[in-house]
């Protein structure tokens, strides 16, 4: 049972240069809303209406100007601000007061979903769990590898030769333990502390759950990936329409 979320908002965008040179990833458009609504939206139907958003200090005040206290879309909003680009599992470490000592969804400002996680997120305990998907170009992504089962024996961030086309999706449910473990991450190769080797120490203590996604899934990080997480958005909106 979760009732905490997290929506990490940082980092600097430089995929989608010159689209975010004045302006933050997460408040470009995605079909009809800011990328942000998208991440928001996930939590809150999985049954997540206390929510934290870190984001970066020169676009706090655009974040709190387009979402201000939550109350317009039943949920209660919490912001911090990562005053550097330390990587994902640094931003998520400055959630730790918040958190406070409970379990927690952490979704990427970036990921656009179709799935309703309600489930997953009602049944949670301890440890960890990620959400897979298939996908074409796996070296983007943080890689699962899997056993028969589809127990996931490690991933590898962005690796030039991936074991399985399973990427690592942008949603993770924790417990409080992943504090001390990104206690314990030394930063990598390109500076950043990654939820990668976080969600590999949880492997080590055989405490990772996974599942595999049904629904339509992208990141929105690169022009590429941006536009085809439009085209999900728009067939998703003309679906309920
Ligand atoms: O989209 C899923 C992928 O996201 C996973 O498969 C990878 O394992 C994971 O590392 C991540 O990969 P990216 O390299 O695409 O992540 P990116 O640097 O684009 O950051 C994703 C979001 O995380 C971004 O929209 C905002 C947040 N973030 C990122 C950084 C580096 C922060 O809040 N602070 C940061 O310092």
């Amino acid at each position: 049972m979760i009732k905490k979320g997290i929506i990490l908002a940082g980092g600097t965008g430089s995929r989608l240069y010159p689209a975010t040179k004045v302006t933050n990833k997460h408040l470009l458009p995605v079909y009809d809303s800011p990328m942000i609504f998208y991440p928001l939206n996930t939590l809150k139907k999985a049954g997540i209406e206390d929510i934290l958003i870190v984001c970066g200090e020169d676009h706090v005040g655009d974040f709190a100007r387009l979402l201000k206290d939550g109350s317009e879309f039943g949920v209660k909003l919490t912001y911090k601000v990562q005053t550097e680009a330390g990587g994902i599992a640094q931003a998520l470490s400055l959630a730790e007061d918040f958190v406070n000592n409970q379990n927690m969804t952490v979704v990427l400002g970036d990921n656009i979903y179709e799935d309703d996680f309600s489930e997953p997120v009602q049944a949670f305990e301890k440890g960890a769990h990620v959400f897979l998907k298939e996908v074409p170009d796996p070296n983007r992504f943080g890689v699962a590898e899997l056993d028969e089962n589809n127990n996931v024996l490690s991933i590898e961030e962005k690796p030039e030769n991936p074991k399985t086309n399973f990427a690592v999706t942008g949603l993770y449910l924790y417990d409080f333990t992943v504090f001390n473990k990104i206690r314990s991450c030394k930063p990598s190769a390109r500076g950043e502390l990654e939820i990668t080797d976080v969600s590999n120490l949880y492997i080590q203590e055989k405490n990772l759950g996974a599942s595999i996604i049904k629904g339509n899934w992208s990141d929105a990080g690169t022009h590429e990936s941006l536009f085809r997480a439009t085209v999900i958005a728009r067939d998703l909106k003309l679906k309920n329409a």
